[in-house]
C-alpha cells in the first residue's frame, strides 16, 4: 500500500507568488516511485494555481461545506472542489474544531465529500487532558482515556456513513492535539496501537496517518510501521527540502513493509 504524505499548509504562505514557488520546489523534490503519494493542501485562494503546477503531487483542500450550493456565504461545496481539480479534502482538523466545528458538522462534511467522490482525510485526536496524565515521573500516556475520546469522535463523525462509501476513500489522520506544532510527537509505538484501534472502528480498509510535529528527523520512526499509512505534515511541509526528505523516507519505508 502506498504511503500518503499530506502537506497541510494551513493559513500559509502569505501570497499567491510564494504559494506557486513553494509548490514548484516541492514538485521538483518528489521522485515518483509509485510507493508514495504526496498531497499538497494550500489555502482556498491558491488551489487552482497550485493545482496547475502539480504533476506528481495531488491537490488537497483544508475544508469544505456540506451543501452543494445556495445561500451559504463564504462556503465552498465538494463539487466546487472537485471541479477545481481537488482530489483530497482535510476535514475536522483540531484547529477547526477549536473554532467551533462540531462532530455533527464534521459528519455532514465527510458524508457530502465522500458522495461527491473526494478522498476524505478525517482528523481525530485527543487533547492533552485526555491523552496525558501527570505522575511523579512526569507526563505519561493515558491510552485508555485517549482511545475512548477517539472512539467517540469516530463514531460521531462517521455516523450513518456506509462501509461501502468509506471503503476506498476514507483516510483517518490520528493527530493527538498536544503533539501538533509542539515539537513533541507521539511515541511511534503508541501511534501504532492507536492506528489498529482506529481501523477496528473506521473500517479495516481505512488508511490511518499520523500527524503532529512530523519532521524529516522523526518520519522514519512512524513510517517504518506497516500500520501507519502515512503522515499529515504541518510546519515542516512549508519547507520543500523537508518534504523531499520525508517523501524519500516514505518510499524506502514502503520497500520494507506493506500492510496489504
Ligand atoms: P504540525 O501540524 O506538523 O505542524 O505539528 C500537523 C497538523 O496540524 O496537521
Amino acid at each position: 500500500m502506498k504511503k500518503l504524505i499530506v502537506a497541510n499548509w494551513k493559513e500559509n504562505p502569505a501570497s499567491l507568488k510564494k504559494a506557486i514557488s513553494l509548490a514548484r520546489q516541492i514538485e521538483k523534490g518528489i521522485v515518483k516511485t509509485g510507493k508514495s503519494e504526496v498531497v499538497i493542501a494550500p489555502p482556498f485562494p491558491f488551489l487552482s494555481a497550485v493545482g496547475k503546477v502539480l504533476k506528481r503531487a495531488k491537490l488537497g483542500a483544508q475544508n469544505v461545506f456540506w451543501e452543494d450550493g445556495g445561500a451559504y456565504t463564504g462556503e465552498v461545496s465538494p463539487s466546487m472542489l472537485k471541479n477545481s481539480g481537488v482530489e483530497y479534502v482535510i476535514i475536522g482538523h483540531s484547529e477547526r474544531r477549536k473554532l467551533g466545528e462540531t462532530d455533527e458538522m464534521v459528519n455532514k462534511k465527510v458524508k457530502a465529500s465522500l458522495k461527491a467522490g473526494l478522498k476524505v482525510i478525517l482528523c481525530v485526536g485527543e487533547p492533552a487532558e485526555r491523552g496525558l496524565t501527570r505522575t511523579s515521573r512526569g507526563l505519561t500516556r493515558n491510552k485508555k482515556s485517549a482511545k475512548n475520546f477517539v472512539k467517540k469522535q469516530l463514531e460521531n463523525d462517521l455516523h450513518d456513513i456506509a462501509f461501502s462509501l468509506r471503503k476506498s476513500a476514507l483516510i483517518v489522520a490520528y493527530e493527538p492535539i498536544w503533539a501538533i506544532g509542539s515539537g513533541k510527537p507521539d511515541k511511534p509505538e503508541d501511534t501504532v496501537e492507536m492506528a489498529k484501534f482506529i481501523r477496528s472502528i473506521a473500517g479495516l480498509k481505512a488508511k490511518v496517518l499520523y500527524g503532529g510535529s512530523v519532521t524529516s528527523r522523526n518520519a522514519k520512526s512512524f513510517l517504518q510501521y506497516k500500520e501507519v499509512d502515512g503522515a499529515l505534515v504541518g510546519g515542516a511541509s512549508l519547507k520543500a527540502e523537508e518534504l523531499k526528505k520525508i517523501t524519500a523516507i516514505a518510499n524506502n519505508a514502503n520497500k520494507a513493509q506493506s500492510r496489504i
